[in-house]
């Protein structure tokens, strides 16, 4: 393994373990995670592999196969630059809870495809995650894992993001989607067999990273969080008479409860359809989620919604943006018989605009974090 090989070169030994950690997509349920409500992750192929082993010293070495240069020393975790600190997060975090992790010797190699929103950051905080688990004997469960990882990147990298990424990246299992309630943390595996329905989910990576996404993430989870208090509720979740409560928004507030109650009531109708064996059904629903992401929520690109409007020209069942917009990727649900006309429809239209083409791939539902070594 390349991991491996590369460990031994940088520290001159072998490593006690590597672990693994995936991307993710997210089927449905966008931007309810930071409100309470529901998702529907699954784990992709693609992820981060790290080869670690503990030190006694406190210090952090690091290296990434992605970033060029010889592995890094990390004394004081405060100083940590660039993608270090999504790894030192989850050392951080580990520690501010008190568990007794001192340090580590890490390398990093990682395939998830660049620019894609596929959720590179999460798969790295939580094979960190649970290598330090592992090698300190912490025992954590999965989602305490999941936890920490998130706390890393709220607290440390600064980035105001839910639980969804990290869960689906620590509890993700084969041939199954995530349903999470991100109020209690509660899941269910949802078996998501597209091959037996003659489906694929294709990824188009539009490849596109908009300068806006985070701050503009932020504010949404603002406006959510004051529409919530003027509510009188805790969290979105909490909102059970739509009308009601839009009669008493107005503006951004207004389109964002709109978005967010209504997402919750799609992700619980795909999961029964799903459950029903009714899987090309939920394309209905994926088209209405992203309608209500580019209209309501308004975290959509143009972008995004050629790739979204040229799959379903090419006749697929369903298609959406996934994960937090402003680029990044779309999902679209095709039929076996149709994958070449929505990719050429795609392609095609990208073409016209005379942006550069997108990449077009399928996904299947992965195992979660594991040990391979
Ligand atoms: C990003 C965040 C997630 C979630 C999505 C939107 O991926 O990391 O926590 O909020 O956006 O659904």
């Amino acid at each position: 393994m390349r991991v491996v090989e590369a460990f031994r070169e940088s520290f001159g030994a072998e490593p006690h373990g590597v672990w693994h950690a995936p991307g993710r997509v997210n089927l449905i349920g966008e931007h309810t995670d930071y409100n309470g409500g529901f998702v529907l992750p699954f784990a992709v192929p693609w992820g981060v592999t790290a080869a670690v082993s503990p030190r006694q010293d406190g210090l952090v070495r690091l290296r990434s196969l992605q970033a060029a240069g010889p592995a890094v020393t990390v004394e004081d975790l405060r100083q940590a630059e660039g993608w270090t600190r999504y790894v030192v997060g989850v050392v951080w975090a580990l520690r501010e809870a008190g568990h007794p992790v001192r340090g580590a010797d890490i390398v990093i190699d990682g395939d998830v495809p660049r620019g894609a929103g596929l959720s590179s950051s999460a798969a790295l905080e939580v094979a960190v995650g649970l290598a330090l688990d592992e090698l300190y004997g912490l025992g954590l469960s999965r989602m305490e894992i999941a936890l920490a990882a998130q706390k890393a990147e709220n607290d440390f990298v600064g980035m105001p993001c839910g639980i969804m990424d990290q869960a689906a990246s620590a509890l993700g299992e084969e041939g199954k989607a995530l349903f999470l309630d991100c109020r209690t943390l509660g899941t269910r595996a949802i078996p998501f067999d597209l091959a037996a329905h003659g489906l694929r989910l294709l990824i188009i990576n539009t490849g596109v990273h908009h300068e806006l996404a985070d701050g503009q993430y932020a504010r949404r989870r603002q406006d959510c969080e004051s529409a919530a208090a003027r509510l009188g509720v805790d969290t979105l979740r909490d909102v059970t008479d739509l009308a009601g409560a839009l009669a008493l928004l107005s503006g951004d507030e207004r389109r964002r409860v709109q978005h967010v109650v209504t997402e919750n009531h799609r992700v619980e109708a795909v999961v029964g359809l799903l459950r029903a064996g009714a899987v090309s059904e939920i394309g209905a629903l994926l088209n209405a989620s992203h309608l209500s992401l580019r209209d309501q929520f308004e975290v959509s690109c143009p972008e995004l919604d050629v790739a979204v409007e040229a799959a379903i020209r090419g006749r697929a069942r369903g298609a959406r943006m996934t994960g937090g917009g402003f680029g990044g990727s779309a999902i679209a649900l095709v039929a076996d018989d149709r994958v070449e006309a929505v990719r050429d429809s795609v392609l095609l239209a990208y073409a016209e605009r005379g942006w550069a083409p997108p990449e077009v791939y399928p996904a299947t539902p992965a195992a979660g974090a594991r040990r391979l070594t």
